[in-house]
């Protein structure tokens, strides 16, 4: 029942989010900007990181609605990521549609994301706070960061000495950064206390760790239908993820070869993808990322001790829970 009630009420807050982004960007032309602004902002996705904004501030005692222009930037920025995200993976299918760069061009998907960035920051100039530095210190700092994580993410395809300690730094850059910075958000927006803040950031920071985590466990165990994207993408691209890294601690000498070809990225066939999701179950790598990911979600639900609105922390909690779960 309690399940149930949440399950409801975090569609409530996705469509109020969807509202509202569709409201933020009127502008028709160029075409080439707004054609594939809008495709991507009404492709759905789960809007995690939006929700996330309007609980944490809640869960400070503050309104949902104080907090709807800084959910609506940190999902437009997340939104950004993508675009681009998909350009550097080369990634043809995102939310079970064409990306942008393969359904326009490379130029257009530069564009239009960097105009997604715009429009993030001009959602977040409509926050009214007596604390809109922080606010504005907040969400730069987490642009900033996603992008230094891309840009290890992209150096380690080269490299193949990347350590599990260099792997988490980039994840917490990539992912966990703007995650955290959902929920900083919400909390500085709604007034939170220095703690309460902390505390909702250390559970984005926590929540943000195993959500990259899972996703390198979905992008090779689940099926393209319920993730929206290509299965094995990251073995294709010689991406260093958790996955890789622990099962090269692992692996036998034949199983090493595999593994050694994905490391260097050469002669990767999509074939081999099978074969990789087989050593990474023979190795325990597999069983490991999940455990990894149970273990962060228990950081994350541990912080949420600090804070007292019940109703709103249960369900930042049981969305943690629901993360940890997911398929899609
Ligand atoms: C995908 O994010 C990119 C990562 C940081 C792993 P999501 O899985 O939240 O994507 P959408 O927004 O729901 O499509
Ligand atoms: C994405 O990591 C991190 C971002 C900042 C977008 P991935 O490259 O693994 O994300 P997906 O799997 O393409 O969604
Ligand atoms: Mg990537
Ligand atoms: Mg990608
Ligand atoms: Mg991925």
């Amino acid at each position: 029942m309690i399940h149930d009630n949440n399950h409801n009420r975090y569609s409530l807050y996705k469509s109020r989010i969807e509202r509202q982004l569709s409201r933020l960007i009127e502008r028709k032309t160029p075409v080439c900007v707004y054609e594939p602004i809008d495709y991507v902002l009404k492709a759905g996705g789960k809007r995690v990181r939006a929700v996330l904004t309007l609980l944490s501030c809640e869960a400070v005692g503050g309104t949902q609605r104080r907090a709807l222009p800084a959910a609506c930037a940190i999902e437009i920025l997340h939104n950004f990521t993508l675009v681009h995200d998909d350009v550097m993976d080369n990634s043809p299918l995102r939310r079970g549609r064409a990306t942008v760069h393969t359904k326009w061009d490379t130029n257009v998907a530069i564009l239009s994301g960097d105009e997604l960035v715009a429009y993030a920051y001009q959602s977040l100039l409509k926050t009214k706070s007596s604390s809109f530095l922080a606010l504005m210190t907040s969400f730069t700092n987490a642009f900033i960061e996603v992008c230094e994580g891309q840009g290890f993410d992209k150096e380690y395809e080269r490299r193949s000495d990347v350590t599990l300690d260099e792997y988490l730094l980039m994840i917490e850059k990539k992912t966990a950064r703007v995650i955290s910075a959902a929920c900083e958000l919400g909390a500085i927006a709604g007034n939170g206390t220095r703690r309460e803040i902390q505390a909702l950031r250390t559970f984005g920071e926590a929540i943000g760790m195993a959500f990259q985590i899972q996703d390198d466990v979905l992008d090779i165990t689940a099926t393209e239908q319920e993730l929206g994207k290509p299965i094995g993408g990251d073995v294709m691209e010689g991406k260093k993820t958790y996955l890789l890294l622990r099962a090269l601690q692992r692996a036998t000498p034949s199983q090493r070869t595999v593994l050694e070809r994905v490391v260097h990225k050469h002669n990767i066939h999509k074939r081999m993808v099978q074969q990789v999701l087989h050593i990474y179950e023979e190795t325990g790598a597999l069983d490991d990322a999940r455990y990894r990911v149970i273990d962060y979600t228990s950081v994350a639900q541990n912080a949420l001790k600090q804070l007292q609105f019940g109703k709103s922390v249960a369900m930042l909690r049981w969305l943690s829970q629901r993360l940890l779960e997911r398929n899609s």
